[in-house]
Formats: structure tokens, sequence, C-alpha cells
């Protein structure tokens, strides 16, 4: 698949605004602030195709790049961020779970946390929501870069052994250095119809 050729559809608010002719689609979710659209510019070689932001809650719809005919990666909200009005937060938050209990095209979950906090409750959440669904996921333990080979290995266990007996697989990942790039794009070609 070529990732570089992907192109921004729609920022969807409501489940209805999702591209309708999507037949396969890879969501990458995880706490505001892990680096989910930083990954997916960084897979893509587009420096600004996805939002990102030091300030957490940027990316607050779901939003849609096109890969090819009919097959989309889609970057959503990050789950946790207080600091937005209550209502907001709510419709975000019913909005995400509408997309994960609902979306046919999902074919598999990117979870993107920072390799420095293996594993926060949201991630354990979406770990199980995972297993209960039978929906491949893909951990990408972000921000390699902030850690030692030895700290990064111990977190590479860790989280292996959260999702052991799942489809699932675990890699760490640098969007700052380019680090696990070609392990993620190969990831997502086994999830993507050829
Ligand atoms: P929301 O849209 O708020 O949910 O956040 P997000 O998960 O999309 O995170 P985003 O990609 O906007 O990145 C958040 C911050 O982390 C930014 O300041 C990025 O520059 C930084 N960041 C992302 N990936 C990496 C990485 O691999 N290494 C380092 N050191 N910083 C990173
Ligand atoms: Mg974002």
């Amino acid at each position: 698949m070529n990732y570089q050729s992907a192109e921004f559809i729609i920022s969807a608010a409501k489940l209805k605004d999702c591209p309708a002719d999507s037949v396969c689609e890879v969501a990458f979710a995880g706490r505001s602030n892990a680096g989910k659209s930083s990954a997916i510019n960084t897979l893509t070689r587009q420096g600004q195709l996805a939002r990102t932001s030091k300030t957490p809650g940027r990316t607050q719809l779901i939003n849609f790049f096109q890969i090819a005919e009919q097959q989309y990666l889609v970057d959503l909200p990050g789950y946790g961020y207080a600091k937005v009005p209550m209502k907001m937060k709510n419709n975000w938050q019913i909005h995400l779970e509408q997309y994960l209990n609902v979306r046919e095209p999902l074919a598999g979950l990117v979870l993107v946390t920072d390799i420095r906090h293996v594993f926060k409750e949201f991630d354990q959440m979406m770990i199980e929501w995972a297993r209960a669904n039978e929906l491949p996921l893909h951990i990408l333990l972000t921000k390699s870069d902030k850690l030692k080979r030895g700290g990064i290995n111990d977190a590479l266990s860790k989280a292996r052994r959260q999702v052991e007996g799942m489809d699932a697989s675990v890699q760490a990942f640098s969007s700052l250095k380019r680090q696990g790039v070609d392990v993620l794009a190969n990831k997502l070609d086994s999830w993507f119809v050829a």
C-alpha cells in the first residue's frame, strides 16, 4: 500500500458523516497527546496531513485519510483530555464509542501509547474492547526516542504480556526519529485489501 499518497477526505463529527464508500479502514486510537496524528504523518511522510499539537485534545473529530479506493486511515479523537467543556467531552467520547461499536469497515485498531506509560486505564479499556470484539490490534509504543534500549525492551515485554493470546502485536515507534515505520506499514498492509 502506498501510504505516501494519503489524502485528507473529511473530519466527521458524527457517524453518519463517515465516508459511506469505505470497505476497509484502520483506526488510530489512544490517549490525548499520545502521538496518533504524528504517527499518521510519519507513516504517510506528510508532515502536515494530520494536525498535531503540544496541546492535548487537538484532534476532536474523526478524521479520514484515503490511501486507496474505498480504503482509509482514521485519526480518532484522543481520549482523556479534561480541559474542555464537559458537554463537548461527552459528545466526542460518545461519537468515538459509536464509531468503534458500529463501524463495519473497521479492519483493525492501532492503539497508540506513550512508551513511558504502558498502560493507562484507557489503553486497558481499548485492549479489552478489542478482545471482546475480536478485532485485530496493533500497539504502537510511541515516543521511543525518550527511552534507552533497556527501557524500550521492558516496555515491549510488559505490553506483550498484556495482550497474550489475542490477535495483537506490539512495536516500538518514534515519529521524531522515524523508527518503526516499516514494521507499522507491513502490519497495515496485512489488514488492508490488496
Ligand atoms: P490528540 O490529537 O490531542 O489526541 O493528540 P495526538 O495523539 O494526535 O498527539 P500528536 O501527534 O498531536 O502529538 C502530541 C505531542 O507529542 C506533539 O508535541 C508531538 O510533537 C509529540 N510527539 C509525537 N510523537 C512523538 C515521538 O515519536 N517522539 C517525541 N519525542 N515526541 C512526539
Ligand atoms: Mg491528534
